[in-house]
């Protein structure tokens, strides 16, 4: 392997510089050409591609967002979406691909490989921490702790007001953000699409909290909670406790941005670093994470399709802690 390139793809998310940056010197460190590809799928289309080298990436682990942009692409879906990206992938020479990004990322990164043979590994770059195949995603830690420190600051005034709130982090279909926020940020109620907890269910939490005597509530939904989205349970339950203050909070999209935490970097860097050795190494169609402490590779087909499950334990701390 000569020549490979890098791209970042979906979402973007803290420490995918970290983790470019770490493709970048392995490849230096072992003597390989390495390019980029700007806007994911889309670039690698468009013949979008940028030659880099070790200061191409200085100053660059700490920040947030990805140097490499990223983008959803529809094309990249099609036959001729991914002909054209072969075509250019050809036309630079480039024998390896290392792909940071999400689920989306790996399914295209799958058919790309068993129609053209292109060797890919993966990254593992999402907030939403629901990839199999890896304890923590590079961007997990950031946003869980963005998100955590906008809900201190919900507390404050929720308790100030005597108010409930229900606060919606993001995670797409899983609850990984919600859990660690609900759980440091001490609400009353997590709501996540893993567990089917009923609206009926947290109104009469909140009802017997509110004989209890308590005045101020948390409750943290996750985005893709089936009853419903914040504002939908919020409605709900104030028709059911009319003398419940409610209010919701979106926190949104400053969950993906903001300098790395240190965990991030650290994921980042090991897993930016296993990628372009497992390449060397003859690997393909797999994912590097870290599970237990050990570096893995997992087959694509593996991080797509299996669940990585949420510990059910979680449930019951936030229940036991908020009595
Ligand atoms: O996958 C990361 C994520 O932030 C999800 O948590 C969220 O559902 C989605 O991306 C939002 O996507 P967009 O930025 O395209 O609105």
């Amino acid at each position: 392997m000569k020549r490979i390139a890098v791209f970042t793809s979906g979402g973007d998310a803290p420490g995918m510089n970290a983790a470019i940056r770490a493709v970048v010197r392995t490849a230096v460190y072992h003597g390989i050409e390495v390019y980029g590809i700007m806007r994911g799928y889309s670039g690698m289309i468009k013949g979008e591609f940028v030659k880099l080298d070790s200061a191409s990436v200085a100053n660059t682990i700490q920040k947030g967002g990805t140097i490499l942009k990223s983008a959803r692409s529809q094309k990249f879906m099609t036959k001729e979406g991914r002909q054209q990206a072969f075509d250019q992938l050809v036309n630079h020479g480039i024998d390896g691909l290392v792909a940071i990004g999400g689920n989306g990322t790996f399914t295209g990164a799958m058919l790309f490989e068993q129609e053209f043979g292109i060797p890919t590994v993966g990254a593992p770059g999402t907030i939403d921490n629901d990839l199999y195949g890896t304890d923590y995603t590079i961007g997990y830690d950031t946003a869980v702790n963005t998100a955590l420190e906008a809900i201190d600051k919900i507390r404050d005034t929720a308790d100030s007001h005597d108010r409930c709130f229900f606060v919606e982090v993001m995670g797409r279909d899983s609850g990984y953000i919600a859990i660690p926020c609900a759980i440091g940020g001490g609400a009353e109620i997590v709501m996540i699409p893993e567990t089917q907890m009923s609206t009926e269910a947290v109104i009469d939490n909140l009802k017997t909290s509110w004989q209890r005597s308590k005045t101020s509530f948390l409750v943290v939904v996750a985005e893709g909670e089936e009853e419903g989205n914040a504002h939908h349970v919020a409605q709900r339950v104030k028709a059911a406790i009319p003398e419940l203050d409610t209010r919701v909070t979106i926190i949104g999209h400053i969950q993906r941005g903001g300098a790395p935490s240190a965990a991030d970097r650290m994921l980042a860097s090991q897993i930016g670093i296993a990628a372009v050795e497992g390449l060397l190494n003859g690997m393909r169609n797999v994912m590097a994470g870290i599970v237990d402490r050990k570096l893995v590779y997992t087959p694509f087909t593996d991080t797509i399709h299996k669940k990585k499950l949420i510990n059910q334990s979680f449930m019951r701390m936030v229940e036991i802690l908020s009595v």
